[in-house]
């Protein structure tokens, strides 16, 4: 047992506050990195396309649409403005803590070094939302873009399964009837959830996303939107005069209702397409396997964050002129607004469709397999059960965990409608930054000496904004979604008291469980 393990085992006698502030020691964690096996393959770009691999997916592609159909109208691009801000300052304390602490394992290892057990136990809970269930909302958006796909062929999934359980089916912004006049219900979304269960089943034979993979995949999503903006770009440009209609108003006036419009729906958007960045932080994740850490991770996070940026706001400038922001709250907006440019465009429509589709497919991969990773380290720190890290003796990937994932988003993604899942994917990964930027601060008060590759400038002010920035977006969102957070946070509580508190292996004063390292998902990480 080494030193720090002694002082851990003396813990448990100590008084509650000391207890749930249990940290692994910062010491422990820097030294485990420079025993690290993996090998240090990612240059700068390499991890500037990491980010975007997991960015670009359901956020642009499909709740762009109804953030300006129902929120904000065209102003949807100050709402990417604001989210693009929000994420670049938790982006920066992101970049600050991964310099310093190189580790796999993200945020829940951040918190588990600085904040302690505790914090890590609500971090486990809230990346929960941030991977799992975005895996569940992009899992929707590609059903959506599926279906749309299918029917350009004539091919037609009976339409009660392809919603969620209870709402009306929809088809082009307009409820479907049944046969008695009633609006047709849907019963569940059928290819969501196939799509989570054949993917949860590819990655227990461990299938993984090598780096040369990842960049075709990054290619194909960017030429697809590149080519979004240019080519109906281009027709905007020729049909200024009738088209910028569509933007009067740029703000459509408040309507009264909470977040529907006027600067009260700029901010309500901004938490919807704050989805659409959601990912960045994967970049945090390849500390090991990054060739310079020090540099080239807020040089990764920036950068993938900065492009995206760019490319929503372009994206969406096109999209609110081409059509009217009130015909986007439709499954496969950007179809739409291609739709409009004519139907010599069919061909392109198309495309667009199976680049999203890809681009989605991916998207699920990586999200998910973020999940089982946290699940599988935390069950070796004793705060989830033992089944959570058994390996699988063929494929050596965490099976059990793996298929309860699969089985988690795939229910959540048949039976929920995706504004609410959104919404609750929002919430969480906001609450999870503003205890990132928290970290950044205690961090630097309980180890103020400890080499940082990279500071986060203006400190404390940029931090403390951004814990702020983060707490006001999740103060947008419907009562409804905030009622239901407030639940889950308390189960989440909870639980840690009566399970986690008393099986970690921090708190027995033992190592994590041994476990084999897992197959990285990158495994060619140099292609
Ligand atoms: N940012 C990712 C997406 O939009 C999660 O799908």
């Amino acid at each position: 047992m080494t030193q720090g393990m002694n002082q851990m085992a003396t813990a448990h006698n100590r008084g509650f506050l000391a207890r749930i502030l249990m940290r692994k020691s910062v010491e422990q964690v820097q030294r485990e990195t420079e025993t690290s096996q993996l090998k240090r393959t990612l240059g700068p770009w390499n991890l500037v396309f990491l980010g975007i691999g997991c960015i670009i997916g359901a956020g642009i592609f499909v709740r762009t649409g109804s953030a300006a159909a129902l929120h904000a109208g065209p102003a949807v691009l100050l709402s990417f403005l604001v989210a693009g801000v929000v994420c670049a300052l938790a982006g920066l304390c992101y970049a600050e803590l991964s310099s310093t602490l190189p580790v796999s394992g993200s945020a829940y290892t951040y918190s588990y070094t600085t904040v302690g057990e505790f914090a890590a136990w609500i971090m486990g809970a809230l990346l929960l939302l941030e991977y799992g269930l975005a895996a569940s909302v992009v899992a929707v958006g590609w059903a959506g873009y599926v279906v749309s796909l299918l029917g350009d062929y004539g091919i037609v999934i009976p339409p009660q399964l392809t919603a969620p359980t209870g709402l009306p089916v929809m088809h082009d912004g307009v409820a479907v009837m049944a046969a008695n006049g009633t609006p047709l219900m849907g019963l569940f979304n059928l290819p969501a959830f196939l799509i989570c269960m054949a993917l949860a089943g590819l990655l227990v034979i461990g299938v993984s996303e090598s780096a040369r993979f990842n960049n075709i995949i990054v290619a194909i999503k960017m030429t697809v939107i590149i080519a979004f903006i240019v080519i109906v770009g281009w027709f905007v440009i020729e049909h200024f005069q009738t088209l910028k209609a569509n933007w009067d108003p740029f703000i459509p006036p408040a309507t009264g209702e909470k977040g529907a419009f006027g600067w009260g729906g700029v901010f309500r958007a901004a938490s919807i397409v704050f989805f659409a960045y959601i990912g960045f932080e994967a970049v945090s994740t390849a500390g090991q396997e990054a060739r310079n850490p020090k540099k080239d991770m807020p040089f990764g996070i920036i950068g993938s964050l900065l492009i995206c940026t760019i490319l929503y706001i372009l994206v969406s400038i096109v999209m609110t002129l081409v059509v009217n922001y009130k015909m986007l709250d439709v499954p496969d907006p950007v179809a739409v607004a291609v739709d409009a440019l004519g139907p010599q465009w069919g061909w392109f429509a198309k495309t667009v469709k199976v680049g999203a589709i890809i681009g989605l497919t991916s998207v699920i991969l990586v999200l998910m397999y973020g999940q089982t990773r946290i699940f599988y380290t935390m069950a070796r720190d004793g705060l989830l059960p033992r089944v959570f890290a058994t390996v699988h003796p063929k494929f050596r990937t965490p099976w059990v965990n793996t298929i309860l994932v699969g089985l988690i988003t795939a229910v959540a993604a048949a039976f929920f409608d995706i504004n609410t899942l959104g919404d609750m994917t929002s919430v969480g990964t906001l609450a999870a930054f503003a205890i990132v930027c928290l970290s950044v601060i205690w961090l630097r008060k309980t180890h103020p000496l400890i080499p940082r590759g990279f500071k986060v400038p203006l400190y404390p002010v940029l931090p403390v904004l951004g814990i702020v920035s983060c707490i006001a977006l999740i103060f947008t969102v419907e009562n409804r979604v905030l009622v239901f957070f407030g639940w889950y946070s308390l189960g989440a509580v909870v639980l840690y008291f009566v399970y986690g508190m008393h099986n970690s292996q921090l708190h027995k004063g033992q190592a994590p469980l041994a476990g084999p390292d897992l197959p990285e998902f990158r495994e060619d990480a140099a292609g």
